[in-house]
């Protein structure tokens, strides 16, 4: 008769090992995320779990059933470390799926466009000025916006009490002693460009001019003008009105044009060129029935002054005024923006909106 066997230690017996094997798969499939799992994970199959204490035990069991409880503790930590695989792997799986869904990219969407501004109207506007007149062979000019008050004003024959010189409207910077100004109009370009450069002379110079001027609808202290200048052979009167109505022309199309005399010290004959009223056309004059807040029933609207060089400007840059005579003129881009594109106050050009810029920008191109 074979010898009775003793029962195996309590802790080793098949079904307590069963138990463990069946509450550590019940605890990593109760792991809802790889945390969770991580924690199941030292609670059923790391070093301090009770199937390893049991695994330790082993040699605590007679010799004669070592065989049989090592192989049974060896079959269920298979069985765990199986089940922890698996789990392993499926919540792997389950968390990639969760994020390929949350960080999901749909390629078909239109790329979200960042505003991308625009030039400022006036920039544009002076650019297209410019191109005018590089078309016909012109170039452009510039000169500093701080600019010496002899170039300013002395230069271009204003005395020394000519009005525009008051402080009301000129911006002088200190110290006085340095007759330093913010030029008050383009014209000083044009003493630049008859000491600087060869004649004849065909140049337009675009940019901005200060004056201490009120900040309303229809004045910003800080505004553009364009200015022309030619010098030349036999340059008359004729030759000027001809260049502004083709300027006229290609800013607002089918516009009537007029040049009614009147004064600046640097032109002689001088002359305002006018347009007429793009709003009434004209017809508001002698109707007092339809008055027109535009041109205040006049038909005409200004657009700059102009006129022939004064041969003591010419004369004061050191040119031959028996051989060369010349024409200027300036323009308010400001105003031009606003005949041309119907931009009614002047403050929406300096208030930095990009919606202004990109309402007008079009059209001002
Ligand atoms: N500089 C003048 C002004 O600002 C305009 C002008 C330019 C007039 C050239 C005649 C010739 O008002």
């Amino acid at each position: 008769m074979p010898a009775p066997t003793s029962a195996p230690p309590p802790a080793l017996d098949a079904a307590t090992i069963d138990r463990l094997v069946a509450e550590a798969t019940a605890a990593f499939a109760a792991a809802a995320t790889s945390a969770e799992l991580k924690a199941a994970k030292a609670a059923h199959a790391g070093d301090g779990a009770p199937l390893l204490l049991a695994n330790r035990a082993i040699r605590t069991v007679e010799p004669a059933q070592r065989a049989e409880v090592g192989a049974r503790i060896g079959a269920a930590r298979a069985a765990v470390n199986q089940a922890l695989a698996a789990r392993e792997a499926e919540l792997e799986a389950q968390e990639l799926a969760a994020r390929l869904v949350t960080e999901r990219v749909d390629v078909t969407l239109p790329p979200d466009l960042v505003p991308t501004g625009a030039p400022h109207p006036i920039t544009a506007l002076m650019d297209l000025l410019g191109d005018v007149f590089t078309a016909m062979g012109w170039e452009i000019a510039e000169g500093p916006e701080l600019e010496a008050e002899w170039m300013n004003f002395d230069a271009l024959n204003l005395g020394p009490n000519h009005p525009a010189r008051a402080t009301s409207d000129t911006l002088f910077v200190e110290p006085l002693s340095n007759h330093l100004v913010l030029r008050t109009h383009t014209s000083p370009v044009q003493i630049r460009t008859m000491l600087d450069r060869p004649l004849p002379i065909y140049v337009v110079c675009p940019g901005t001019t200060y004056r201490a001027d009120e900040f309303d609808a229809t004045h910003v202290p800080a505004f553009h003008q364009l200015e022309g200048l030619v010098v030349d052979k036999g340059i008359t009167l004729g030759h000027l009105k001809g260049t502004l109505d083709h300027l006229a022309a290609v800013m607002f199309g089918d516009v009537r044009t007029r040049i009614r005399p009147s004064y600046f010290p640097f032109t002689e004959p001088s002359a305002e060129m006018d347009l007429e009223c793009f709003v009434c056309r004209g017809a508001s004059v002698g109707d007092p029935e339809h008055p027109c807040r535009t041109c205040n029933s006049e038909g005409w609207i200004e657009w700059g002054g102009c006129g022939v060089v004064n041969p003591r400007v010419l004369a004061a840059c050191g040119i031959d005024t028996d051989i060369y005579s010349g024409f200027a003129f300036g323009m308010g881009v400001e105003r031009t923006l606003m005949f041309r594109n119907g931009a009614a106050d002047m403050r929406d050009m300096v208030e930095g909106d990009v919606r202004f810029s990109q309402a007008l920008v079009g059209g001002a191109r």
